[in-house]
């Protein structure tokens, strides 16, 4: 799985199509309702990159295939990037894992000193995936968000290791 920087306004229809298709199957998943339309879903993934300070990254397969997406943003506090988004599709592909190493080598490259995310405790996946597999550890209780439970992690950087050291 090969990952890199993206930019919607760089990228050209098809590829944006699928970046669109990953994060519409994917928040169907999320949310547990309906899909969106791909219209919608755009817009979705529009409003996300047009706040500042927010950067994506996808996930493609060998062949080119987008199998997943980070939206990644830097926090207003200093030293901290957030996750505002992140899919892998097919479940357990290996996508999810491949953006979230990349987030981290970038992040450590920049200087930030940890990486916070909203993570659903009621979902397996996201437990799975932000505790066990992705270092993470939750700040405080679950809080009701807008349309899950939410529960802040934050996985810190500077009490790790470097890949280097
Ligand atoms: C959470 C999510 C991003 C994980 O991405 P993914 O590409 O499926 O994850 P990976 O295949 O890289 O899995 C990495 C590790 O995470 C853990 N994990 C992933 N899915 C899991 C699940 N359903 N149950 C338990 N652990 C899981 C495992 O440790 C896994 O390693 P393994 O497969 O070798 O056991 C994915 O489930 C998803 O897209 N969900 C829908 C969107 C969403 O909820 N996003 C998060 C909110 S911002």
């Amino acid at each position: 799985m090969r990952v890199t920087p993206w930019k919607m306004a760089d990228s050209g229809q098809v590829e944006t199509a699928a970046v669109v298709a990953a994060i519409r199957a994917s928040l169907a998943r999320l949310t547990g309702g309906p899909r969106l339309t791909a219209v919608m879903a755009r817009s979705v993934l529009k409003n996300w990159v047009e706040v500042p300070k927010t950067g994506v990254l996808i996930a493609k397969a060998p062949g080119g295939r987008v199998h997943g997406v980070l939206v990644m943003r830097k926090e207003p506090d200093p030293d901290a990037v957030r996750v505002v988004y992140i899919c892998g599709q097919p479940p357990r592909s290996g996508a999810g894992a491949a953006l979230l190493a990349e987030l981290v080598t970038v992040s450590r490259k920049r200087g930030m000193k940890e990486i916070r995310a909203r993570c659903n405790p009621d979902d397996p996946s996201h437990l799975g995936f932000f505790l066990d597999h992705g270092n993470f550890a939750a700040v405080g209780p679950p809080v009701q968000g807008s349309s899950m439970l939410e529960l802040e992690v934050r996985r810190v950087l500077m009490e790790e290791p470097s890949e280097t050291s």
